[in-house]
């Protein structure tokens, strides 16, 4: 009997070296028996040599890859078709090669939603949301709310004020993201402000409802300073951990096997990971 082919996928991105998503692959893997492997593939910002790799990877037998920063608008483009929420975000972070065809689609959406849903399947519901930032990551997270968790009205403050204005929300000035905050019942941070290195989101908490709930998608350091505020007011919290897990899901079954289990066992993995351990 022949033995069955490995299945192949990875992470591809510019710098990839400490993605977590091997980690949450290989667990899932581990727990039910499959032969896989997930790799990370270093690609540098450059669309032909993001093409490049994305034909290699074909030829090699892949069945997918995960896509992250900085090539997620150019996987949308090299797509032969894409799903409504992928063209809709306009990015897309995952690349499904079937027989003739290369699929793009975007479970980042998915994983912000079940991430808040998890915390508190109400949330978002006729909800205010703030979403401080208006780079990628907010144009999924503002989909997201509006169209998958129904929130009534969305907020968004960058410190670009053009480039807010882009979107498809109301627009308050950077310099008015407290007052703002007042009225909403969740508060998202998709700026890099309070990742490691990086300065902290200068943001009081103290003006938030009491039932708010505050999410932050940077997971490095796990507790930023905005939910390490959050939290020291009572407030609900949702950190980029949550998200993480949760994006990965659909990759998996597509590609690579069927049980993806998004539990406190995967969380304690990736929380050792993120404080030293192995990737
Ligand atoms: P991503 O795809 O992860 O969203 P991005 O498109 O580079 O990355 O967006 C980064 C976000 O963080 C933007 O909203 C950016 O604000 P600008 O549009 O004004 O650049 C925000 N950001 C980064 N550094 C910041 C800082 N020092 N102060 C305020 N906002 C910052």
């Amino acid at each position: 009997m022949n033995k069955p082919e490995i299945r192949k996928a990875g992470v591809i991105g510019w710098p990839v070296a400490h993605s977590l998503s091997p980690l949450i692959h290989r667990t899932w893997a581990a727990r039910e028996g499959a032969d896989i492997s997930y790799e990370r593939i270093p690609v540098e910002p450059n669309d032909e040599a993001f093409a490049e790799k994305i034909g290699q990877l074909r030829v090699e037998g892949y069945r997918g890859v995960n896509v992250t920063i900085p090539h997620k608008e150019h996987a949308l483009k090299i797509a032969d078709s894409a799903s409504a929420t992928a063209r809709a975000v306009g990015a897309a972070n995952m690349l499904t090669f079937s027989d003739d065809e290369l699929l793009a689609d975007n479970s980042d959406v998915e994983g912000f939603a079940a991430a808040l849903r998890a915390a508190d399947p109400e949330a978002g519901k006729c909800a205010t949301a703030l979403i401080l930032g208006a780079g990628g990551a907010a144009k999924g997270v503002l989909y997201a709310l509006k169209e998958r968790l129904g929130a009534r009205r969305v907020i968004i403050s960058n410190r670009t004020k053009a480039r807010a204005e882009t979107l498809d929300a109301e627009v308050a000035d950077w310099s008015a993201r407290n007052t703002a905050a007042a009225d909403a019942d969740i508060i998202v941070n998709t700026t890099s402000l309070g990742m490691t290195g990086n300065p902290p989101l200068d943001f009081h908490c103290s003006g938030l409802k009491p039932g708010a709930v505050v999410f932050d998608i940077v997971y490095s350091p796990l507790e930023t300073p905005l939910l390490t505020a959050a939290k020291a007011r009572g407030l609900r919290t949702v950190d980029g951990l949550e998200m993480l897990m949760r994006q990965a899901v659909p990759g998996y079954r597509a590609w690579l096997g069927t049980k993806a289990d998004v539990d406190a066992d995967l969380r304690a993995r990736l929380e050792a990971a993120l404080k030293g351990g192995a990737r």
